[in-house]
């Protein structure tokens, strides 16, 4: 309603303990990386937080329309932070403590932030991750390029209250090895304790109220010319589709246990961890782990620990469960689990049946949600239980989308085909702008076919009208869910010194759907080595995240390119493949330089 005011967070929070009395509900329950290491949080509790960090982040002068930057590991403070900067009218972004400080520097730098809260150090599986340190050289490089980030909040997440001050540990045994002395960088110009800023913070917190087109938040997605965008949700429609999504995709009932495994710097964990559930007066469990620590059963340890009745996770996870054999799965109970959800990139049949028959034993249907960062919520999905099922297809299309498949003219076709997908009508949940970029907003999603929004992706109509999606039909791949450009790569790689041009293609992966094959041509006097390939694997890591590390590394003394000087990818896609059926190539400037490159591809994992 024109005119309305809001507020997201007080629709999460303040109505579920005031109005629907689910103060005393669980939340959270958080799930830390080392098994008995664990909290809770209620609803109440939850406010009374949230309200307190609001407060401090207009005590640090944050208004209205102000960026912050958080990046944490998956801890409660996350979602804490996220929800007071809802409640203040200060937008959050988001960025996967995965990324570099590269990658961090770019996102604060793209939407001038503020502030940014982050926290000490943390382990996944065994691996101990100084964030701090990550985040120091991202606010360092901040800094050099003039970025006015003052303020840097710092949770004390690793060296929590349980060490004692003379360095005993309070912790129970299996906890211990927590405590090991981490040094932890700190600038005393610009950092501050989070614990230390909570302690004196009121709990009494006027919500910012905002129009519904009020700006939410920013989450930043790989682009196709390799500079991440920052997609724009805002309130009003950003929180009825993930809000009403959330409600029917998982069938949700008040004594569900939902555990969605996404981290919260992706989408999934913004609408479907933290906005959908609560909005819904859910328990969810938030799990700082990954699959495999301290063993391949770890999920379904937690399965049964909380007895989780809905469980939402992605292919890549289950395909590498499934390689582990039915052992670790049957040897726990999961008779509490109804609803079974898949995300991220299409899942393969053979995964699916696995997922449907060893972990559900037939008795739990699979959601498999096709959706993007930019759509907010669920598009293509089943409804449990009510929609028939096909192994590997996203079924149909959610309340109120519409999607359509065109050819490249851009005609609709009819019946069984298979094309472009688009959606034909907005939705409540669409992203409203790139922000900072309306121009680039409208050319990404609005220009190849006007009047539709494109997806990137490309799909099929089965005879029955069933969605499958077939993949990327752009220059992005899809590793282990995570959306790559193959320009952002090839940028990473030709900033080292040794390389004159890049090219980068998808490659099936037996675990992560795809996987990075590059090709690179060198620069005179520099040889193709296995330091050298090392050297640019670390560089990638480094400027993008560990997710990008190349698997395939293939030296290449020329490229193929059109004419016009365009670099044909999709032979360059057959070449890795090792297929040699490559259709036309007549309108190659340089068709010899193939042959070269099938006889000295790269076969083994380097
Ligand atoms: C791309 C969006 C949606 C949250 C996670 C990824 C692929 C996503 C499916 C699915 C087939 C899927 C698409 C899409 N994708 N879900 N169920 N079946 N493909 O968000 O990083 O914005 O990536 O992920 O290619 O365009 P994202």
């Amino acid at each position: 309603m024109k005119g309305a005011t809001t507020n997201i967070c007080y629709n999460l929070l303040d109505r579920n303990v005031n109005e629907k009395k689910l103060g005393d509900k669980i939340a959270f329950y958080w799930e830390g990386n080392e098994p008995g290491d664990s909290a809770k949080i209620t609803y109440s509790e939850l406010l009374h937080k949230v309200c307190q960090f609001a407060n401090v982040l207009r005590s640090q002068g944050v208004k209205k329309g102000d960026r912050i930057s958080i990046y944490m590991p998956m801890i409660l403070e996350l979602v804490v932070a996220m929800l007071a900067c809802a409640r203040i009218g200060a937008l959050h972004s988001i960025v996967f403590a995965g990324f570099s400080a590269d990658s961090l520097c770019e996102r604060i730098l793209d939407c001038g932030c503020s502030l940014l809260i982050t926290a000490d150090a943390f382990y996944r599986g065994d691996k101990l991750i100084i964030l701090k340190q990550i985040a120091d050289e991202a606010l360092q490089k901040c800094k050099d390029k003039g970025c006015p980030l003052k303020k840097c909040i710092v949770v004390k997440h690793l060296a929590r209250e349980e060490v004692a001050v003379d360095g005993t540990c309070s912790k129970s045994p299996p906890l211990k090895r927590l405590c090991q002395d981490v040094q932890i960088p700190w600038n005393p110009a610009m950092d501050v304790w989070w614990h230390e800023l909570m302690s004196s913070a009121s709990s009494e917190c006027e919500p910012e109220w905002c129009d519904s087109e009020d700006e939410l938040f920013i989450l930043y997605t790989s682009g196709s010319t390799g500079k991440p965008k920052g997609v724009l949700h805002t309130v009003g429609g950003y929180m009825l589709f993930a809000a009403t999504s959330f409600k029917y995709v998982f069938d949700y009932q008040p004594e569900d246990v939902y555990w969605c495994t996404a981290d919260i710097g992706w989408i999934t964990g913004h609408s479907y961890l933290t906005y959908g559930p609560l909005a819904n007066g859910a328990t969810s469990v938030l799990f700082e782990g990954v699959p495999t620590y301290p063993d391949i059963g770890r999920m379904w340890s937690i399965v049964d620990k909380y007895k989780v009745t809905k469980f939402y996770t992605a292919p890549t996870a289950i395909r590498l469960l499934m390689k582990q054999g039915e052992e670790p799965v049957r040897k726990h109970s999961r008779k509490s689990l109804k609803v079974l959800g898949s995300v991220g990139e299409p899942i393969n049949p053979e995964a699916w049946l696995w997922y449907y028959r060893v972990v559900g034993e037939e008795r739990c249907p699979i959601v498999d949600t096709f959706w993007q960062t930019e759509t907010g919520g669920h598009m293509l999905t089943p409804l449990p239980a009510a929609t028939p099922m096909k192994p590997g297809s996203a079924t149909f299309p959610f309340f109120g989308v519409v999607p359509a498949i065109l050819n490249e003219s851009g005609e609709e076709l009819e019946g069984e085909a298979e094309g472009y997908l688009v959606f034909k009508q907005p939705w409540p949940g669409i992203m409203r702008t790139l922000y900072g970029n309306h121009q680039q907003f409208e050319t990404t999603y609005f220009k190849k076919f006007p009047g539709y929004y494109v997806t990137g992706d490309g799909c099929r109509r089965d005879k029955d009208g069933y969605y499958w999606i077939t993949g990327r039909i752009d220059d992005m791949l899809n590793v282990s869910g995570h959306l790559l450009s193959t320009a952002e790569v090839e940028s990473a790689l030709l900033e080292h010194a040794a390389i004159s041009e890049a090219a980068v293609v998808s490659h099936p992966h037996p675990l992560k759907g795809e996987c990075l094959y590059c090709f690179v041509t060198l620069r005179d006097g520099h040889e193709f080595t296995k330091k050298l390939t090392d050297e640019l694997k670390k560089q990638v890591r480094e400027k993008i995240g560990p997710i990008a590390t190349p698997d395939y590394i293939q030296c290449a003394p020329g490229l193929p390119k059109t004419r016009s000087g365009k670099i044909t990818r999709r032979i360059l896609r057959k070449i890795a493949k090792n297929d040699q059926d490559l259709g036309d190539i007549s309108t190659l400037a340089n068709p010899g330089i193939i042959k070269h490159l099938f006889n000295s591809r790269c076969d083994t994992k380097q």
